[in-house]
């Protein structure tokens, strides 16, 4: 297993979309040993394989609370079949480091995949579940997080992001 870079907005690799997974070669799963891995180190809830440069309909999540055992999911070609609701929770992102913004969608989700095994399953998702799932999924379409904000935020975010690539470009080493 290896950790992977995940790429930072504006990169421009980050509005790709990830092509459908025909086979589940042994590629792909140590593919998705390294996401595992990547996200747990980063730390982070979710990571989409679009995010590391792999432009796969694929994405992990884990969302068990601090404390509690792991719960890693795997979604493989995933489609969400119908949503419920409105909750609006604070969410970060691996791809806009240090950034927090409350983003509005759907309170449930009902998403068909495939795991790890290549084996179809439905899954009913609700609170933190529903929103990482929504997230990631998101990613799986080139759609990030600042696509979810109003204009002002969007731009602020825009900015905050854009200044943090030029301090680390200039940052010694
Ligand atoms: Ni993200």
């Amino acid at each position: 297993m290896a950790i992977r870079t995940i790429l930072h907005y504006p990169d421009p690799r980050l509005r790709e979309r990830g092509k459908k997974v025909a086979e589940l070669t042994a590629e792909l799963r140590r593919l998705i040993d390294d996401m595992a891995e990547t996200m747990y180190a980063a730390p982070g809830v979710g990571l989409a394989a679009t995010q590391i440069g792999e432009m796969w309909q694929l994405f992990v999540v884990d969302c068990a609370a601090e404390g509690e055992a792991s719960d890693l999911r795997v979604f493989i070609n995933p489609e969400i079949l119908s949503t419920e609701g409105v909750a609006t929770l604070d969410e970060g992102c691996l791809s806009f480091p240090g950034a927090r913004e409350e983003i509005e969608r759907a309170a449930k989700v009902r998403v068909k995949a495939q795991d790890r095994d290549g084996r179809w399953f439905e899954l009913e998702a609700e609170g933190l579940l529903a929103t990482a799932i929504q997230h990631e999924y998101d990613h799986l379409h080139g759609v990030l997080m600042i696509d979810r904000l109003g204009p002002l935020k969007k731009r602020l975010l825009h900015r905050k992001m854009l200044k943090r690539c030029d301090a680390s470009a200039s940052a010694p080493g």
